[in-house]
């Protein structure tokens, strides 16, 4: 879906006024709560963090932002954009990546940052019950003092909300370790498009009382309810981390090393992660950038790299276990070098190889980005059939010679989770016509998914029938206008 072939605005929804401003204000406690340009109270430059994506990517038109400070506030503005037919797009972070959480025209933005507290916490069960709108990080570091860990982490920690994360059912960094989403979640609270308030706040692990409603919220992109609250089963903090990092030479001996790490570290293995050269390099080259020199990290360098984490509750069992994991790699044929992180710095300076790739691919050029999945053992094919497609069409060329920068591979390789990123000079349709539906295609062809953990947005909304059948997509029609008769919500995205 090019930029310049969005869908044009329908005209179902009514178009906000300077006066919908003034009835907007009366229902929420703070005039703070309301930003537009329509009544001067903010300029258009303060819309732009709300307008605009993470990536620079996706440009909406809003002229209204509302933060409510409560579900009850959220509940009062959404009964009135359901009687006034105005059209909405819930926002969290907005660090989503494929255009969710912004506006494709004027629909007024409801921002979740300011719902932000801790609701209750029980250390027994483990249980936290928070606003969707708490920064992840935040709510981890209130769980780090209580000795918990929020099952899920991901890059984008400092900025996400733990609401928008379940809206688009993030996966993350740890989802080989604390499973999915699907799985931790217990309740949810949820703001109808009608404006009604579904308390689905359960605390309970096992409750086989008729569908499990909140499944149909986790990974709904903001389509059929605004999520206000959130209630997840937390883990104990492992007291012992460790973290190790390999360079090798062949594909097919990140796989191997995979199935070795199982073997051997099985209960403790936290994190299974590999990144191609191209995306090292990737890495590096922005380090340079901003004028650090990066230091050396491996004796030999390789085309593939994997990071495995650790994570167990006895320091003295783990390091041993891993050490001797470590000498049984590097004296196999199955890794080149490696390096273990000697201290809490060291770790942190591993897992920025892998953390960095994509502040790289976006502070380098345009990211083209693809978030795939299929069979582990077919994943990088997606990524050699690319390059070759790119070079063929001439688009990929030397180093950094052609309108193709790099071509970068990565991801979760636990999950079966590629991410193929194309870092292009800029943005132009001309190299998004090589590379879609291509890349569409070949996933399909080996029964993968188009979309593994970033959802659908406004970039895949077209293409969902790459993955899901007719069938399926009929049935995800019929829960929409379910939820959402007027199609107020998230319009032009999702399922379309
Ligand atoms: P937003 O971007 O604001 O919104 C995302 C979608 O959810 C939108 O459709 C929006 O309308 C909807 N939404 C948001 N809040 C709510 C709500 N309260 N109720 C209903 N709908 C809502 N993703 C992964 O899966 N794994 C990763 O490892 C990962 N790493 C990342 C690293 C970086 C540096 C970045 C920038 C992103 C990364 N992501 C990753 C993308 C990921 O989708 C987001 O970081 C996160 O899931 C979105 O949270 P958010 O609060 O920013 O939501
Ligand atoms: C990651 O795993 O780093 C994220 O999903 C973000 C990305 O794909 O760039
Ligand atoms: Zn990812």
């Amino acid at each position: 879906r090019h930029a310049s072939t969005l869908p044009q605005r329908s005209d179902r929804f009514n178009k906000l006024t300077k006066s919908h401003i003034g009835e907007l204000r009366k229902l929420v406690g703070s005039s703070s709560s309301i930003l537009s340009t329509l009544d001067g109270s903010a300029t258009e430059d303060d819309l732009k963090t709300y307008n605009n994506d993470w990536m620079n990517k996706y440009h909406g038109k809003s002229q209204v932002v509302a933060r409510p400070r409560s579900t009850e506030e959220v509940s009062k503005i959404m009964t009135w954009c359901y009687e006034n037919d105005i059209a909405v797009v819930p926002q969290g972070g907005n660090t989503g990546l494929v255009g969710g959480s912004n506006p494709i025209h004027d629909e007024l933005i409801i921002s979740l940052s300011s719902l932000n507290s801790v609701r209750s916490f029980d250390p027994v069960s483990g249980v936290l019950v928070a606003d969707a709108g708490m920064v992840l990080e935040s709510a981890d570091g209130y769980l780090a003092e209580k000795g918990f860990i929020y099952p899920l982490d991901l890059g984008a920690k400092g900025s996400c909300q733990i609401g928008g994360c379940v809206a688009t059912n993030a996966g993350g960094l740890r989802l080989l370790r604390y499973g999915s989403l699907h799985g931790s979640v217990l309740g949810l609270e949820v703001v109808l498009p009608d404006g009604k308030i579904w308390n689905g706040l359960s605390t309970l692990r096992k409750d086989n009382t008729g569908f499990d409603l909140k499944q149909l919220f986790i990974g709904s992109e903001g389509s059929i309810g605004i999520i206000t609250g959130i209630s997840i089963l937390c883990p104990r903090r492992s007291s012992s981390t460790n973290v190790a990092v390999f360079s090798l030479s062949s594909y097919e001996d990140v796989q191997k090393v995979f199935s070795e790490t199982k073997t051997h570290l099985g209960e403790i293995l936290s994190a299974f992660e590999f990144f191609d050269a191209a995306s090292y390099a990737l890495v590096r080259r922005m380090q340079k950038h901003h004028g650090e020199e990066p230091k050396k990290v491996f004796e030999q360098e390789g085309d593939f790299y994997v990071l495995i984490e650790t994570s167990g509750s006895n320091a003295e069992h783990d390091e041993e276990k891993l050490t001797n994991f470590v000498e049984h790699l590097m004296t196999s044929e199955m890794v080149l070098d490696g390096v273990l992180a000697q201290d809490t710095t060291q770790a942190h300076s591993l897992w920025s190889l892998r953390e960095l790739i994509t502040e790289a691919c976006t502070k380098l050029g345009a990211a083209f980005k693809y978030d795939l999945s299929t069979a582990p053992g077919e994943m990088y094919d997606l990524v050699e059939q690319m390059r070759a497609r790119l070079t063929e069409k001439g688009l990929l060329k030397g180093d950094w010679e052609g309108d193709v920068g790099a071509v970068v591979g990565f991801g979760h390789m636990g999950d079966g989770n590629l991410h193929l990123n194309i870092v292009a000079k800029q943005f132009s349709e001309k190299i998004q016509d090589v590379i879609e539906p291509f890349v569409y295609e070949m996933v399909k062809e080996k029964g993968g998914s188009i979309s593994a953990e970033h959802g659908l947005g406004s970039m895949k909304a077209p293409y969902i029938g790459y993955t899901k059948s007719e069938t399926s997509i009929e049935m995800m029609k019929q829960i929409k206008q379910m939820f959402d008769p007027k199609g107020l919500m998230n319009p032009y995205k999702y399922i379309v």
